[in-house]
């Protein structure tokens, strides 16, 4: 593959949010998947689960869990105290964007579910009971949850998942926002095992619109250090 090409791969991907009313053959979702599982991953631990969703009718029911609990939260009293708060900073690109639809992915041709298996660092244990005496102990257990290996191995899988898809010329997008509000619930209709967890749901179909996007210049996100 040219540079070009490759190039062009990565510049054209968007997050799609509308499909065409026409099925995901259930193999190319399978070559998808099986190309994300070559992304790089802590220990080749390959600590994650993909699950597909062709049925439609289980993926307007997670749709509805997920908005149900977000309908819950938005009665809560507590919401009140956001009123007047800061809002949280728009991407740059926010102007030429129509907001989302929501529930917009409730028509979806083909959803993945993707999971990863549950983790703890391996000196938990030891951090956890030396913090009480040494400080440091509780730093390193902090930045250990932050890097959350198993975390940033999913995201490596998914990155290469939507782009593959992309190259297939389908769309997807990326989502984690629906999931606070309705994890466990979205966790009981797929019948996830104890051990996982799901981390974001990916709406996949043949495009409808492709948005467009922009992103920060390098100099604004890198620093070269020499
Ligand atoms: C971790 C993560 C979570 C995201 N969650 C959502 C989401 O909940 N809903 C949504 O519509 N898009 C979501 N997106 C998609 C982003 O909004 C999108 O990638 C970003 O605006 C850049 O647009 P592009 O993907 O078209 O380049 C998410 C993306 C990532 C990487």
């Amino acid at each position: 593959m040219e540079f070009k090409e490759l190039e062009l791969l990565i510049k054209t991907r968007r997050s799609i949010r509308s499909w065409q009313d026409k099925p995901v053959p259930e193999e190319l979702l399978l070559q998808a998947v099986e190309l994300a599982t070559w992304a790089p991953n802590g220990a080749n631990a390959q600590q994650w689960f993909f699950h597909i969703i062709l049925n439609k009718q289980i993926i307007k029911s997670i749709a509805n869990a997920t908005s149900a609990g977000m309908a819950e939260m938005m009665s809560w009293p507590e919401m009140a105290q956001l009123k007047g708060s800061q809002p949280p900073p728009l991407p740059p690109d926010a102007a030429k964007r129509p907001p989302p639809r929501q529930n917009f992915w409730a028509d979806a041709p083909a959803l993945i579910a993707v999971a990863t298996h549950k983790f703890s660092p391996p000196f938990e244990k030891v951090w956890v009971a030396r913090e009480k005496v040494d400080p440091r102990a509780g730093r390193m257990r902090q930045a250990a949850e932050v890097i959350a290996p198993n975390i940033q191995s999913v995201s490596a899988a998914i990155a290469y998942l939507l782009l593959v898809l992309h190259q297939m010329g389908l769309g997807a997008v990326w989502m984690t926002g629906p999931l606070p509000a309705g994890k466990t619930e979205v966790e009981k209709i797929l019948k996830i095992p104890e051990s996982e967890d799901v981390v974001a749901l990916i709406p996949v179909g043949y495009p409808a619109k492709t948005p467009v996007s922009t992103r920060k210049s390098v100099a604004q996100v890198c620093k070269v250090l020499k």
